[in-house]
């Protein structure tokens, strides 16, 4: 089985819908791991929603806005859910690319449909069609590929998939449980020594 590399974040992506800020949060929960929605942090650090971005800076920023935030949460986070549209900005596209635990959420379009159909809060989705929406999947899927470290098939429940894929992210946990009792001994061995010296 491939395990994730332990000591680095866990970031879902994939396309609107496929269900990664609901997964990401889950098993954050299960596996008392710190978690962000990408989309919510740029919504709180720059006090707009995603809509009014778009409607006001355009995708060109809010692209920008989100390179730039992606690299903060990878700093603060352990879990990190993207928005379906961050392999679009080169930079971001890259920079994921240098990453190691990517899951990519992928599911039939016909489910994405039913999920994102006239979302008011999904600029991307609002008012496309079913053959329009499946146009703009079919640009990114290649770009969602060449990141993932492993594909998902999100479209079964939230229990099913984190039972199958607990194994690998349980041993995650546990190897940042034993760095961290690392960290604090390394830290008290110091602070004794320095004590004594
Ligand atoms: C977008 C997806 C959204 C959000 C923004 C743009 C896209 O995130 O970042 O509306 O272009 O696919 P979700 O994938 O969480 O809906």
């Amino acid at each position: 089985m491939t395990l994730f590399n332990f000591t680095k974040p866990i970031i879902f992506i994939g396309f609107m819908g496929t269900g990664k800020s609901t997964l990401a949060q889950f098993m954050a929960q299960k596996l008392t791991l710190s978690f962000v929605d990408l989309d919510q942090f740029i919504e709180i650090n720059e006090q707009q929603s995603i809509p009014e971005i778009f409607a006001t800076r355009g995708e060109q920023h809010f692209r920008e806005l989100e390179y730039h935030y992606l690299k903060e949460a990878l700093q603060q986070f352990d879990i990190i859910a993207t928005g379906g549209g961050i392999i679009e900005n080169d930079a971001s596209f890259h920079y994921l690319k240098t990453q190691q635990n990517v899951i990519w959420l992928d599911c039939d379009i016909d489910i994405i449909y039913q999920r994102i159909v006239n979302d008011s809060h999904r600029p991307n989705a609002k008012s496309k069609t079913k053959s329009q929406l499946k146009s703009l999947y079919l640009t990114r899927v290649s770009r969602y590929n060449e990141i993932a470290f492993i594909k998902v098939n999100s479209s079964f429940s939230i229990q099913q998939l984190y039972e199958e894929h607990k194994s690998r992210l349980i041993s995650i946990r546990e190897h940042k449980v034993v760095k961290l009792l690392c960290r604090r001994r390394c830290k008290l061995y110091k602070r004794n020594s320095q004590a004594k010296g």
